[in-house]
Protein backbone atom coordinates (compact mmCIF):
# COMPACT_ATOMS: atom_id res chain seq x y z
CA UNK A 1 0.00 0.00 0.00
CA UNK A 2 1.58 3.59 -0.65
CA UNK A 3 1.70 5.81 1.98
CA UNK A 4 -0.06 9.31 0.77
CA UNK A 5 0.51 12.42 2.34
CA UNK A 6 1.18 14.81 -0.33
CA UNK A 7 -2.30 15.29 -2.68
CA UNK A 8 -2.38 16.93 -5.88
CA UNK A 9 -5.45 18.00 -7.55
CA UNK A 10 -5.42 19.17 -11.11
CA UNK A 11 -8.46 21.25 -12.09
CA UNK A 12 -9.90 23.47 -9.85
CA UNK A 13 -13.69 23.65 -11.14
CA UNK A 14 -16.69 22.55 -8.72
CA UNK A 15 -15.28 19.26 -8.12
CA UNK A 16 -11.64 20.19 -7.63
CA UNK A 17 -11.69 22.61 -5.23
CA UNK A 18 -13.96 20.57 -3.20
CA UNK A 19 -11.36 17.44 -3.35
CA UNK A 20 -8.90 19.72 -2.38
CA UNK A 21 -10.66 21.19 0.48
CA UNK A 22 -11.52 18.13 2.19
CA UNK A 23 -7.91 16.75 1.67
CA UNK A 24 -5.90 19.93 3.24
CA UNK A 25 -8.78 19.52 6.12
CA UNK A 26 -8.21 15.65 6.74
CA UNK A 27 -4.45 16.69 7.06
CA UNK A 28 -3.10 16.11 4.20
CA UNK A 29 -0.42 18.50 2.04
CA UNK A 30 -2.37 19.37 -1.09
CA UNK A 31 -1.59 21.14 -4.10
CA UNK A 32 -4.35 22.44 -6.71
CA UNK A 33 -3.53 23.50 -10.25
CA UNK A 34 -5.72 24.91 -12.85
CA UNK A 35 -4.66 26.37 -16.50
CA UNK A 36 -4.48 29.85 -15.49
CA UNK A 37 -3.39 32.01 -12.14
CA UNK A 38 -7.84 33.14 -12.39
CA UNK A 39 -8.55 30.26 -12.23
CA UNK A 40 -6.41 28.80 -9.28
CA UNK A 41 -7.32 31.68 -7.27
CA UNK A 42 -11.12 30.93 -7.86
CA UNK A 43 -10.81 27.72 -6.88
CA UNK A 44 -8.61 28.80 -3.36
CA UNK A 45 -11.62 31.35 -2.99
CA UNK A 46 -14.22 29.04 -3.21
CA UNK A 47 -11.77 26.49 -0.53
CA UNK A 48 -12.24 29.16 1.39
CA UNK A 49 -15.91 29.80 1.05
CA UNK A 50 -16.19 25.86 2.11
CA UNK A 51 -14.22 25.98 5.32
CA UNK A 52 -16.62 29.05 6.11
CA UNK A 53 -19.24 27.34 5.48
CA UNK A 54 -18.37 24.93 7.73
CA UNK A 55 -17.35 27.64 10.15
CA UNK A 56 -20.82 28.70 10.09
CA UNK A 57 -22.27 25.39 11.22
CA UNK A 58 -20.08 24.95 13.77
CA UNK A 59 -18.72 21.79 12.12
CA UNK A 60 -14.89 23.69 12.13
CA UNK A 61 -13.32 25.03 14.20
CA UNK A 62 -10.63 28.29 13.71
CA UNK A 63 -7.97 25.97 14.16
CA UNK A 64 -9.14 23.40 11.84
CA UNK A 65 -9.22 26.19 8.98
CA UNK A 66 -6.11 27.70 9.59
CA UNK A 67 -4.19 24.38 9.66
CA UNK A 68 -6.40 23.45 6.26
CA UNK A 69 -5.13 26.27 4.96
CA UNK A 70 -1.47 26.33 5.76
CA UNK A 71 -1.58 23.20 3.93
CA UNK A 72 -2.83 23.91 0.78
CA UNK A 73 -1.25 26.00 -2.12
CA UNK A 74 -2.10 26.76 -5.89
CA UNK A 75 -0.07 26.25 -8.39
CA UNK A 76 -0.27 26.78 -12.22
CA UNK A 77 2.56 25.04 -13.97
CA UNK A 78 1.67 21.26 -13.84
CA UNK A 79 4.42 19.31 -13.64
CA UNK A 80 5.56 21.36 -10.89
CA UNK A 81 2.93 20.61 -9.09
CA UNK A 82 2.85 16.84 -9.50
CA UNK A 83 6.71 16.53 -8.99
CA UNK A 84 6.14 16.07 -5.26
CA UNK A 85 3.08 14.51 -5.38
CA UNK A 86 1.96 10.82 -4.00
CA UNK A 87 -1.32 11.53 -5.47
CA UNK A 88 -2.60 13.03 -8.34
CA UNK A 89 -6.32 13.40 -8.77
CA UNK A 90 -7.61 14.86 -12.23
CA UNK A 91 -10.67 16.69 -12.29
CA UNK A 92 -10.96 18.41 -15.64
CA UNK A 93 -13.27 18.89 -17.87
CA UNK A 94 -15.14 15.07 -18.90
CA UNK A 95 -13.16 14.50 -22.26
CA UNK A 96 -11.73 11.61 -22.86
CA UNK A 97 -8.48 12.83 -24.99
CA UNK A 98 -7.63 15.93 -22.32
CA UNK A 99 -8.03 13.48 -19.49
CA UNK A 100 -5.54 11.07 -21.63
CA UNK A 101 -2.98 13.77 -22.46
CA UNK A 102 -2.90 14.75 -18.79
CA UNK A 103 -2.06 11.35 -17.72
CA UNK A 104 0.95 11.29 -19.81
CA UNK A 105 2.02 13.96 -18.46
CA UNK A 106 1.33 13.07 -15.38
CA UNK A 107 3.23 9.85 -15.67
CA UNK A 108 6.10 11.78 -16.85
CA UNK A 109 5.99 14.13 -14.18
CA UNK A 110 5.56 12.48 -11.08
CA UNK A 111 7.28 10.23 -8.89
CA UNK A 112 7.46 6.53 -9.95
CA UNK A 113 5.21 5.65 -6.81
CA UNK A 114 2.66 7.87 -7.21
CA UNK A 115 -0.71 6.73 -8.10
CA UNK A 116 -2.98 8.59 -10.94
CA UNK A 117 -6.75 8.97 -10.21
CA UNK A 118 -9.39 10.35 -12.17
CA UNK A 119 -12.67 12.12 -10.94
CA UNK A 120 -14.34 11.36 -13.73
CA UNK A 121 -17.85 10.68 -13.77
CA UNK A 122 -18.49 7.95 -16.49
CA UNK A 123 -15.55 7.97 -18.84
CA UNK A 124 -13.16 4.59 -19.08
CA UNK A 125 -10.58 4.37 -16.19
CA UNK A 126 -8.82 1.58 -18.48
CA UNK A 127 -9.00 3.78 -21.70
CA UNK A 128 -7.45 6.62 -19.31
CA UNK A 129 -5.00 3.92 -18.32
CA UNK A 130 -3.87 3.39 -21.11
CA UNK A 131 -2.19 6.76 -21.87
CA UNK A 132 0.39 5.71 -19.49
CA UNK A 133 2.85 2.96 -19.12
CA UNK A 134 1.45 1.71 -15.44
CA UNK A 135 -1.93 1.06 -16.06
CA UNK A 136 -1.86 -0.70 -12.16
CA UNK A 137 -1.17 2.36 -11.06
CA UNK A 138 -4.64 3.99 -12.10
CA UNK A 139 -7.98 4.71 -10.25
CA UNK A 140 -10.74 6.30 -10.70
CA UNK A 141 -12.11 8.29 -7.53
CA UNK A 142 -15.53 9.11 -8.13
CA UNK A 143 -16.07 11.87 -5.58
CA UNK A 144 -19.93 13.64 -5.42
CA UNK A 145 -20.81 17.32 -5.15
CA UNK A 146 -20.88 18.71 -2.83
CA UNK A 147 -17.98 16.67 -1.39
CA UNK A 148 -17.75 18.18 1.83
CA UNK A 149 -21.15 17.23 2.41
CA UNK A 150 -21.40 14.02 0.22
CA UNK A 151 -20.74 11.10 1.93
CA UNK A 152 -19.68 8.09 -1.03
CA UNK A 153 -16.29 7.49 -3.06
CA UNK A 154 -16.99 5.25 -5.72
CA UNK A 155 -13.54 3.57 -6.27
CA UNK A 156 -13.45 2.53 -10.18
CA UNK A 157 -11.32 -0.52 -11.03
CA UNK A 158 -9.54 -0.11 -14.20
CA UNK A 159 -8.51 -3.69 -16.17
CA UNK A 160 -5.24 -3.43 -15.06
CA UNK A 161 -5.84 -1.63 -11.07
CA UNK A 162 -4.02 -3.38 -8.89
CA UNK A 163 -4.74 -4.47 -5.73
CA UNK A 164 -2.81 -2.90 -3.40
CA UNK A 165 -3.95 0.00 -5.59
CA UNK A 166 -7.31 -0.69 -4.67
CA UNK A 167 -6.56 -1.15 -0.95
CA UNK A 168 -4.63 2.50 -1.55
CA UNK A 169 -7.83 4.05 -2.20
CA UNK A 170 -9.71 2.13 0.32
CA UNK A 171 -7.36 3.82 3.05
CA UNK A 172 -7.67 7.19 1.32
CA UNK A 173 -11.34 7.20 1.27
CA UNK A 174 -11.53 6.61 5.09
CA UNK A 175 -9.15 9.08 5.74
CA UNK A 176 -11.21 11.53 3.39
CA UNK A 177 -14.02 10.21 6.06
CA UNK A 178 -15.48 8.67 3.00
CA UNK A 179 -17.51 5.32 2.71
CA UNK A 180 -16.28 3.60 -0.27
CA UNK A 181 -17.96 1.49 -2.88
CA UNK A 182 -16.03 -0.23 -5.27
CA UNK A 183 -17.15 -0.97 -8.91
CA UNK A 184 -15.69 -2.31 -12.12
CA UNK A 185 -15.06 -0.23 -15.14
CA UNK A 186 -18.04 0.40 -16.53
CA UNK A 187 -20.05 2.87 -18.61
CA UNK A 188 -21.35 5.61 -15.75
CA UNK A 189 -20.17 3.46 -13.36
CA UNK A 190 -22.92 2.58 -10.13
CA UNK A 191 -23.89 6.00 -9.26
CA UNK A 192 -23.98 7.92 -12.94
CA UNK A 193 -25.54 5.24 -14.71
CA UNK A 194 -28.69 5.56 -12.35
CA UNK A 195 -28.38 8.92 -11.85
CA UNK A 196 -28.52 10.25 -15.12
CA UNK A 197 -31.10 7.35 -16.13
CA UNK A 198 -33.66 9.32 -13.85
CA UNK A 199 -32.49 12.99 -14.52
CA UNK A 200 -33.24 12.39 -18.71
CA UNK A 201 -36.55 11.08 -17.87
CA UNK A 202 -37.66 13.60 -15.64
CA UNK A 203 -36.58 16.38 -18.51
CA UNK A 204 -38.46 14.50 -21.07
CA UNK A 205 -41.19 14.50 -18.59
CA UNK A 206 -40.82 18.38 -17.93
CA UNK A 207 -40.00 18.90 -21.88
CA UNK A 208 -44.04 16.77 -21.88
CA UNK A 209 -45.53 18.89 -19.54
CA UNK A 210 -46.24 16.55 -16.90
CA UNK A 211 -45.96 18.15 -14.57
CA UNK A 212 -43.96 21.73 -13.15
CA UNK A 213 -39.56 21.18 -12.41
CA UNK A 214 -40.98 21.78 -8.90
CA UNK A 215 -43.82 19.10 -8.86
CA UNK A 216 -41.31 16.43 -10.43
CA UNK A 217 -38.61 17.10 -8.14
CA UNK A 218 -41.29 17.08 -4.68
CA UNK A 219 -42.25 13.97 -6.54
CA UNK A 220 -38.83 12.13 -5.38
CA UNK A 221 -38.13 14.24 -2.57
CA UNK A 222 -41.42 13.39 -1.08
CA UNK A 223 -42.75 10.55 -2.52
CA UNK A 224 -39.46 8.55 -2.87
CA UNK A 225 -37.50 10.27 0.00
CA UNK A 226 -34.23 11.35 -2.18
CA UNK A 227 -32.79 14.21 -0.25
CA UNK A 228 -32.52 16.42 -4.09
CA UNK A 229 -35.05 16.46 -6.85
CA UNK A 230 -33.35 15.01 -10.31
CA UNK A 231 -34.24 18.37 -11.89
CA UNK A 232 -32.70 20.63 -9.24
CA UNK A 233 -29.88 17.70 -9.33
CA UNK A 234 -28.93 18.53 -12.92
CA UNK A 235 -28.58 22.43 -12.18
CA UNK A 236 -26.26 21.49 -9.22
CA UNK A 237 -24.34 19.28 -11.22
CA UNK A 238 -24.19 21.54 -14.31
CA UNK A 239 -26.27 20.98 -17.11
CA UNK A 240 -22.98 20.82 -19.93
CA UNK A 241 -21.66 18.37 -17.33
CA UNK A 242 -24.67 15.94 -17.48
CA UNK A 243 -25.16 16.35 -21.54
CA UNK A 244 -21.24 15.36 -21.68
CA UNK A 245 -22.16 12.05 -18.88
CA UNK A 246 -25.35 11.15 -20.97
CA UNK A 247 -23.78 11.62 -24.38
CA UNK A 248 -21.05 8.97 -23.49
CA UNK A 249 -23.50 6.73 -21.52
CA UNK A 250 -25.52 6.76 -25.03
CA UNK A 251 -22.76 6.25 -27.08
CA UNK A 252 -21.75 2.98 -25.22
CA UNK A 253 -25.10 1.45 -24.19
CA UNK A 254 -26.81 2.72 -26.94
CA UNK A 255 -30.46 2.34 -25.13
CA UNK A 256 -33.08 5.32 -25.53
CA UNK A 257 -32.70 6.05 -21.57
CA UNK A 258 -29.36 7.43 -22.28
CA UNK A 259 -30.64 9.45 -25.35
CA UNK A 260 -29.62 12.91 -24.73
CA UNK A 261 -33.07 14.76 -23.92
CA UNK A 262 -33.56 17.56 -26.47
CA UNK A 263 -34.35 20.32 -24.17
CA UNK A 264 -30.74 19.30 -22.31
CA UNK A 265 -29.44 20.13 -25.69
CA UNK A 266 -30.96 23.60 -25.86
CA UNK A 267 -30.66 24.50 -22.66
CA UNK A 268 -26.61 23.85 -22.85
CA UNK A 269 -26.68 25.92 -26.13
CA UNK A 270 -28.59 28.71 -24.65
CA UNK A 271 -25.53 29.10 -21.56
CA UNK A 272 -28.32 27.67 -19.14
CA UNK A 273 -25.51 25.68 -17.20
CA UNK A 274 -27.53 25.41 -14.04
CA UNK A 275 -26.46 27.22 -10.58
CA UNK A 276 -22.90 28.07 -12.30
CA UNK A 277 -24.70 30.39 -14.27
CA UNK A 278 -27.44 31.48 -12.50
CA UNK A 279 -30.12 29.32 -14.55
CA UNK A 280 -31.72 26.14 -15.37
CA UNK A 281 -34.32 24.05 -14.65
CA UNK A 282 -34.34 26.95 -11.68
CA UNK A 283 -33.39 30.37 -11.07
CA UNK A 284 -30.71 31.58 -9.19
CA UNK A 285 -29.64 34.48 -7.23
N1 LIG B 1 -19.93 18.62 -11.27
C1 LIG B 1 -20.23 17.51 -10.61
O1 LIG B 1 -21.20 17.44 -9.85
C2 LIG B 1 -19.35 16.28 -10.77
C3 LIG B 1 -19.52 15.23 -9.85
C4 LIG B 1 -18.67 14.11 -9.92
C5 LIG B 1 -17.70 14.06 -10.92
N2 LIG B 1 -17.58 15.09 -11.82
C6 LIG B 1 -16.50 14.99 -12.82
O2 LIG B 1 -15.42 15.80 -12.37
C7 LIG B 1 -14.72 16.35 -13.49
C8 LIG B 1 -14.68 17.86 -13.35
O3 LIG B 1 -16.00 18.36 -13.33
P1 LIG B 1 -16.34 19.80 -12.74
O4 LIG B 1 -17.80 19.86 -12.62
O5 LIG B 1 -15.47 20.09 -11.57
O6 LIG B 1 -15.86 20.74 -13.98
P2 LIG B 1 -15.57 22.31 -13.96
O7 LIG B 1 -15.79 22.76 -15.36
O8 LIG B 1 -16.27 22.99 -12.85
O9 LIG B 1 -13.99 22.40 -13.65
C9 LIG B 1 -13.00 21.90 -14.51
C10 LIG B 1 -11.72 22.69 -14.29
O10 LIG B 1 -10.67 22.06 -15.00
C11 LIG B 1 -9.83 23.08 -15.51
N3 LIG B 1 -8.99 22.56 -16.59
C12 LIG B 1 -9.31 22.38 -17.90
N4 LIG B 1 -8.23 21.91 -18.56
C13 LIG B 1 -7.22 21.79 -17.66
C14 LIG B 1 -5.87 21.37 -17.75
N5 LIG B 1 -5.33 20.98 -18.90
N6 LIG B 1 -5.10 21.40 -16.63
C15 LIG B 1 -5.63 21.83 -15.44
N7 LIG B 1 -6.92 22.23 -15.31
C16 LIG B 1 -7.70 22.21 -16.40
C17 LIG B 1 -10.80 24.16 -15.94
O11 LIG B 1 -10.12 25.41 -16.10
C18 LIG B 1 -11.82 24.16 -14.79
O12 LIG B 1 -11.44 25.06 -13.76
C19 LIG B 1 -15.44 15.83 -14.74
O13 LIG B 1 -14.80 14.68 -15.18
C20 LIG B 1 -16.84 15.52 -14.21
O14 LIG B 1 -17.49 14.53 -14.98
C21 LIG B 1 -18.38 16.20 -11.75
Amino acid sequence: MTDIQRITVVGAGTMGHGIAAQAARCGFRVVLNDVTAERVEAGLKAVKHTYATGLAKGKLTEEHVASAEASLRGEIDLEGAVADADLVIEAVPESMELKRALFTRFEAAAPRHALLASNTSSLSITEIAAATKHPQRVVGLHFFNPVAVMPLLEIVRGEHTEARTIETAFALGKRLEKECIVVQDSPGFATSRLGIALGNEAMRMFEEGVASAEDIDRAMTLGYRHPIGPLALTDLVGLDVRLAITEHLFRELGTDTFRPPRILRRMVRAGKLGRKTGQGFYRYE
